[in-house]
């Protein structure tokens, strides 16, 4: 109950560390019952008039070596703890880590990036104090008055067993708030992730709040969430303050009574001068370990709440990545009724029956929200759980390694994501072996080379999402990126939308050109894009609703051509406006 056993399993490891502190907090509570025993002994021999300069110089001795052992003892104690927080903290961290990439690209199906992130800092730093003090605390808590009750017994009975009967009620006042504690912590740690989940939202969508003056609103909103952690933390420190009272209560009382006892004893003539100085003197000792393992265990309790957020990481399934098998070398990317839904309720994509022929340029359209992205997401591996068919080259979607499928194909968004750092570095990202001339010939077929060699060439430095750059420029550094992975198939999803006309003229007749030796899937809203492709999808509300070349769908009456004939409207809106 108050040992984590799979907590101490995932990193037996420690196991060694935690058996090093017990041991010198051991020997440094041996070498202190010696020092305190020659010491009583000495003051008796005082009071009975014995004492002589040989019995002062041995007790000098033998209590500056028990100092001494005492200071190695705390020395290699700290030295343990550390040790042992450190191994912890670390193979926690790579497991989380390794399981990420285990969950692969869809991670965020299962677990919020926020939790991930507090998870593996915040939550790790918590289990710091069980393993590395809590823990040996533990075992020497029970260690330490059962070595002073042997030892004590054989001064006097009595005494030792009365000292030995209270020690326990420490740990069961630890229990009797135990249910409560893990309860309160369990909300606590939820508030706090919760709180962190909109405090990262709203920092991502700061210029929004600004642009629409809702930063007021959310204001507000994260002083609700914040109030409310305020509340749950404050609950806790109470909580924590009161059990230490407890606990305090018990421990000085204890000692009280071993000095009563001791007194009784000795007036009862049971036991001499220097035993009953040595029990009131340990009496203390008994309770110390104990009252230590009280405070301990509040921060414990902090870790082991932690843990369950790591564990709950940690015990995810890996249905999405169990793939194998490597991607074939021909991609005929074939989708046979496929049906998906985020949330298990709401049906997004209806039987969906698509075929993606290798080296062939498809486009998908339809009106915002009929599941395109959709379906991009699930060839990307980044949607899961749909049910039907999705084979490339004839192999299952599902058995596929992550790896080869993103060696294969390669997707660009219109937010496809550039990180902070040079023009080179995001590039590399791309293709890891290319030189600085096929950097600058990547650049300049998506028309940037001009303009990085005014700035800093290939060593420009970007700011985070490379916002020093204009929506145009981020979108064809990303194209520039996407050229330089080189992959059979290419997946642009919108990737010119948002952007100025120059740029998307620019952008359009590169994804042509890529067309010639590639398979494109090119995802639109705006038709005049996809004319030339050689299959159009039109879809409708997550169906097909026609399918074709341009040619054939303008022939037939249907969503296409009601679309083809309002957008084209719009489009020549302005021209003839300008003729009249
Ligand atoms: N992550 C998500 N969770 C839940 N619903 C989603 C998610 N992404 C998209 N949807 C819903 O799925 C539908 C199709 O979205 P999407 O495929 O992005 O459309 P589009 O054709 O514009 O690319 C929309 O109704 C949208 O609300
Ligand atoms: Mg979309």
């Amino acid at each position: 109950m108050m040992i984590d056993k799979r907590l101490i399993g995932t990193v037996s490891e420690s196991k060694k560390y935690i058996a090093g502190n017990v041991i010198s907090q051991w020997c440094s509570l041996a070498a202190n019952i010696t020092m305190m025993t020659s010491i009583t002994k000495f003051l008796s021999d005082i009071y009975n008039g014995t004492a002589d300069v040989k019995s002062v110089a041995v007790t000098a001795g033998i209590a500056v070596c028990a100092v001494l052992i005492r200071f190695i003892c705390t020395m290699c104690t700290s030295r343990m703890g550390y040790l042992s927080s450190k191994t912890v903290k670390k193979t926690l961290r790579e497991k989380i880590y390794k399981k990420l990439l285990k969950l692969g690209a869809s991670y965020n199906e299962q677990v919020k990036t926020s939790e991930v992130v507090q998870v593996a800092v915040e939550g790790c730093d918590q289990l710091e104090t069980y393993f590395g003090a809590y823990l040996p605390q533990f075992f020497y808590a029970m260690l330490a008055p059962l070595t002073l009750f042997i030892y004590l017994s054989f001064i006097n009975f009595p005494s030792a067993i009365v000292l030995l009967i209270c020690v326990p009620l420490i740990p069961v006042s630890i229990a009797a708030v135990q249910t409560w504690a893990k309860k309160l912590l369990s909300k606590y740690w939820g508030q706090y992730t919760a709180l962190g989940d909109t405090f990262l939202e709203n920092l991502q969508g700061l210029t929004t709040l600004k642009i629409y003056k809702s930063d007021n609103f959310k204001n507000d909103e994260m002083n609700a969430e914040s109030e409310k952690f305020r509340k749950i933390t404050m609950k806790v420190l109470t909580m924590q303050l009161n059990s230490i009272t407890i606990m305090d209560l018990i421990a000085y009382g204890g000692a009280a009574l071993g000095v009563i006892m001791a007194a009784t004893q000795f007036s009862k003539g049971n036991v001499d001068l220097a035993g009953a100085l040595l029990i009131i003197l340990l009496a203390a000792d008994f309770f110390i370990p104990m009252r230590q393992l009280g405070s301990f265990f509040h921060i414990a309790m902090n870790g082991m709440a932690a843990s369950d957020k790591i564990f709950r990481l940690l015990d995810l399934p890996e249905t999405a990545c169990t793939g194998k098998t490597e991607c074939p070398e021909n991609c005929k990317t074939e989708c046979k009724d496929l049906c998906f839904s985020y949330d298990g309720e709401r049906e997004i994509l209806h039987n969906i029956n698509m075929v993606f022929d290798a080296g062939k340029f498809i486009s998908i359209v339809g009106e915002s929200g009929c599941g395109k992205s959709t379906i991009a997401a699930i060839l990307m591996g980044r949607n899961k759980g749909y049910r039907g068919n999705v084979t490339i080259g004839g192999v299952n979607l599902s058995d596929i390694s992550e790896e080869s499928l993103m060696k294969k194909f390669t997707y660009i968004s219109h937010q496809s994501y550039l990180f902070k750092g040079t023009v080179r570095n995001n590039l590399l990202m791309g293709n890891p072996d290319a030189d600085d001339e096929q950097l600058w010939q990547a650049l300049e077929r998506v028309k940037l080379k001009d303009f990085m060699t005014n700035e800093n060439g290939l060593d420009t430095y970007l700011n985070e999402k490379a916002s020093n750059l204009s929506g145009g420029q981020c979108q064809r550094l990303a194209l520039a990126r996407a050229l330089l992975h080189n992959s059979d198939v290419y997946i642009f999803d919108e990737a010119t939308s948002n952007i100025d006309v120059e740029s998307e003229n620019d952008i359009m007749s590169e994804i042509h050109e890529i067309a010639k030796s590639k398979t494109v899937i090119l995802i639109s809203h705006r038709l005049a894009n996809v004319v030339n492709s050689d299959v159009i999808y039109v879809m409708d509300s997550g169906k097909i609703a026609g399918m074709g070349t341009h040619k054939e769908l303008i022939e037939t009456d249907g969503v296409y051509k009601e679309l083809w004939t309002a957008q084209q409207y719009l489009e020549n809106y302005g021209k003839d406006g300008a003729k009249v």
